[in-house]
């Protein structure tokens, strides 16, 4: 097919205009919010099922029932892997996913918070989508896609992984610890696609933009924030518009281990294409799922 022509403008419900999404069905983390509300909003309005995944059943079925989209509310806290294996044995109940879209996330928490010894980015943004993806790569369709919400601010992460300080005690940043979260989403999309192969399932990581959501919730100061980068803000539509692409779109049929902004195949820092840096992720972050400590 014709490359569409999309670009930073486009939203999410242009990117699906003329696709019909009946029999579809979409797992989105984080849906009661932001850009995963946005997604949920416009695959459910092309008739797509969706699976919606929050902190709580509750959220989630009120976020599905707002938006009146056909779909199932599972309760899944990203920060507490029981919860994460619950949620992958109730969806393991329900039907065979087209995408698995890992949009949720927490974003610059002003001081070092932790989780069972983990830094909390670390753990919300990558374990608990780790566990909760590696969990269900069987329930995916032939042609099913992982979608794994990074960001631009992955650039911030200029010691790397810091595997050996996944406590974050060792000098903690927000920014710093926010954005080796969002590099450990491009590098598991990365181990994904490897692992795919050719087999017809894709994985990708994107970055949607810079938009005014709840994630700004733990910045002090954060209208100064998005005053500053205001010549740079997304409305939420189009903020969507990159995952709602990479998840549904016919000319992203087949495109793997690729990192995507504003519809398009863009640059991530060397280290996101570190090969030996995902395989070290992924070892790791298996050993964490199975309890090893920080
Ligand atoms: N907005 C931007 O400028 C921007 C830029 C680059 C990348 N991103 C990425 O885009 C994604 C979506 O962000 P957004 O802007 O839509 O933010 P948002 O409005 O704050 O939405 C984030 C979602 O993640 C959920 N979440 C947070 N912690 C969770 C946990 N422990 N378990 C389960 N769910 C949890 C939130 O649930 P609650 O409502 O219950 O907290 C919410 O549904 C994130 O991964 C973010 O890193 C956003």
């Amino acid at each position: 097919m014709t490359q569409p022509t999309f670009d930073a403008t486009t939203s999410a419900e242009e990117v699906v205009d003329g696709l019909d999404l009946t029999g579809k069905t979409y797992l989105v983390t984080g849906c009661n919010s932001g850009l995963g509300y946005e997604t949920a909003r416009v695959l459910g309005a092309r008739g797509a099922r969706l699976i919606g995944l929050a902190r709580t059943r509750d959220k989630a079925a009120q976020a599905l029932a707002k938006l009146g989209v056909a779909g199932d509310a599972v309760a899944c806290d990203l920060g507490d892997l029981d919860s994460v294996r619950a949620a992958v044995d109730a969806v393991r109940q329900l039907a065979p996913l087209d995408a698995l879209i890992a949009n949720a996330g927490i974003m610059a928490l002003p001081e070092l918070q932790q989780i069972q010894g983990f830094e909390a980015q670390f753990y919300v943004n990558h374990m608990g989508h780790f566990v909760l993806v590696t969990g269900l790569l069987d329930r995916l369709t032939d042609a099913g896609r992982v979608v794994m919400l990074s960001s631009g601010a992955h650039r911030y992460a200029k010691a790397g992984l810091e595997l050996d300080n996944l406590s974050g005690e060792r000098d903690y940043d927000p920014w710093r610890m926010y954005g080796r979260s969002k590099l450990a989403n491009i590098l598991f999309a990365r181990s994904l696609a490897a692992r795919f192969g050719a087999s017809g399932r894709t994985a990708v990581a994107l970055h949607p933009g810079v938009i005014e959501t709840n994630l700004g919730r733990h910045v002090p100061n954060k209208e100064a924030m998005y005053e500053r980068l205001k010549h740079m803000l997304k409305t939420v539509g189009q903020g969507a518009a990159t995952q709602v692409y990479a998840a549904v779109h016919p000319a992203m049929a087949g495109v793997t281990g690729v990192y995507l902004s504003d519809c398009a195949v863009a640059e991530t820092l060397p280290e996101g294409q570190d090969d030996a840096l995902a395989a070290a992720l992924w070892e790791r972050s298996e050993a964490i799922a199975a309890g090893a400590s920080a």
